[in-house]
């Protein structure tokens, strides 16, 4: 397998400052990546297999996607899959996507971050390696332009009642200059589905192997306000 030109490692970061404190140094902008820069930019966190980059990408010619996928076997076949569909708007990063975010991804930069069946580590001491944490909602929220999106699907009810809590606590009207407003479940499904198919949503490698018609998954969109 080959990640090509898609495929981005910790060695494609610019070097980190002397100063660790200098968060603002270490930080840069990931759409210059791309061949065209300036247009619109989705990042998705746990690509997996990378058939939500493969398909929505091709839906997508004129916005540019970056994958961030940490298991490397996972992220050489995405980045394979991806070269061999000979696609020239997506990257994928072998990288922890909640790190990177925090201290390398400059801010006000992405129009949607997508987040589709994250691992729900169901053992409560494992709970703090959920990728739905408030760090991670403040990360978001923090390279989200104004009027990005956070969207979030799935099939897990207790990760989902977790992250209900979270949602709750972000969507507060008193939590002034890092608030989320969330669309309503019928509006957010809208948003989010790119499937044909009524049961699905997003149609990647984990909904098609593991969810069906009895049971559809849960879904969200959070809304940075302008
Ligand atoms: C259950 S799988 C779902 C994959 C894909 N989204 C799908 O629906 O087929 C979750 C993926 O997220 C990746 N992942 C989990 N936490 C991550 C993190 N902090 N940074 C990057 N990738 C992560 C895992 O390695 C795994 O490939």
């Amino acid at each position: 397998m080959d990640a090509g030109a898609i495929g981005r490692t910790s060695a494609d970061l610019p070097a980190l400052p002397d100063d660790p404190g200098d968060r603002a140094s270490a930080r840069f902008d990931p759409r210059a990546w791309f061949d065209e820069p300036q247009r619109r930019f989705e990042i998705e966190i746990g690509s997996g297999k990378g058939g939500y980059l493969v398909d929505a990408s091709k839906r997508q010619p004129d916005a540019n996607m970056l994958g961030i996928e940490w298991a490397r076997e996972f992220w050489l076949y995405a980045a394979d899959r991806c070269r061999r569909h000979q696609l020239t708007n997506v990257r994928l990063l072998n990288a922890d996507a909640v790190e990177f975010l925090k201290w390398r991804v400059s801010e006000a930069i992405a129009d949607v971050v997508h987040l589709y069946y994250s691992d729900p580590w169901p053992k409560k001491k494992h709970h703090k390696r959920r990728v739905v944490r408030d760090e991670f909602l403040a990360e978001a929220h923090r390279v989200l332009k104004p009027r990005g999106e956070l969207r979030v699907v799935t099939d897990h009810d207790e990760y989902w009642v977790w992250m209900e809590e979270h949602f709750a606590r972000w969507t507060d009207a008193g939590r002034a200059g890092a608030r989320f407003e969330r669309l309503g479940e019928d509006e957010a499904r809208e948003r989010i589905r790119i499937s044909e198919r009524e049961s699905e949503l997003v149609a990647t490698n984990y909904e098609r192997k593991f969810t069906n018609e009895e049971k559809p998954p849960h879904a969200a969109v959070l809304v940075k306000p302008a």
